[in-house]
């Protein structure tokens, strides 16, 4: 469903009865908390980007590398939102959507090594405008199906001209192999029209923990040519 036919849509039931100004003003009218809410997640989302920006410039000082590979940002769409908020059965709202769904706003950090997640995730939340909602450890548990990756649902805030609000934040923590699966993953079980056989599922399995063998032997690698000094550590 696009916004243009929901447009569209509210259009043909608005204009038998009001004219083509103030159906306009309505629509927009009724968008506008919307618009404003997923601004507000925007903005949290970059705040969280940049924290971890931040830490890398930080982090590669202190090791001479860098343990952040990549970070993606991905907003819901208003579609999508709506269709998790009628999948979980809760009113479509402003106030709504803010409390019960936690992955409006995405961030993935894309990390060199497993122990540069733990590393990342541990500065992160130890940072006082971080407050820890949920944390699932995928890694250290990983799921049925071999999917691997550091969750957390987090909560900042978001510094407007007139008010200080607090945003979820949902952060993904993988390497770059956790990724590489999870992407590969998801487009197989999202392919239309493929049954998932028990034979595939243990083949996408088998590959996850390939990956998590290959994490560990590059890891080995990475220590034995690093100095003590060089290593990042787990501060904890
Ligand atoms: P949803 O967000 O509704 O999926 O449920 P949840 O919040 O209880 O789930 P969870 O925290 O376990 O997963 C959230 C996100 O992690 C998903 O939206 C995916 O991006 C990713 N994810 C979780 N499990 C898998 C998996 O088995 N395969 C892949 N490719 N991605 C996964
Ligand atoms: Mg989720």
């Amino acid at each position: 469903m696009s916004s243009d036919f929901t447009r569209q849509m509210l259009e043909q039931l608005l204009l038998p009865h009001f004219s083509k100004s103030d159906v306009q003003e309505r629509i927009h009218a009724y968008a506008h908390p919307y618009r404003e809410l997923i601004a507000y997640y925007r903005c949290a989302m970059m705040h969280v980007e940049t924290k971890f920006n931040i830490l890398d410039e930080e982090l590669s000082l202190e090791y001479d590398r860098n343990p952040i590979e990549s970070i993606k940002t991905r907003l819901k769409s208003l579609e999508s939102i709506v269709d998790k908020a009628i999948r979980k059965q809760v009113p479509l709202t402003v106030e709504s959507i803010e409390q019960n769904l936690n992955d409006v706003a995405g961030v993935r950090v894309i990390c060199s090594h497993p122990s540069d997640i733990y590393t990342l995730a541990d500065a992160f939340l130890k940072q006082d405008d971080i407050t820890l909602i949920e944390k699932k450890d995928y890694i250290a548990n990983p799921k049925p199906n071999g999917y691997r990756s550091l969750h957390l649902i987090v909560e900042t805030p978001i510094f407007l001209h007139d008010k200080k609000k607090m945003m979820k934040v949902e952060v993904q923590f993988r390497t770059i192999s956790m990724d590489w699966w999870a992407s590969l993953e998801h487009k197989i079980r999202y392919k239309k029209d493929v049954e998932i056989t028990p034979e595939i599922a243990q083949e996408l399995y088998d590959c996850a923990e390939m990956s998590a063998e290959l994490d560990k032997r590059m890891e080995t690698i990475q220590s034995t040519v690093s100095d003590d000094k060089d290593t990042l550590k787990n501060p904890t």
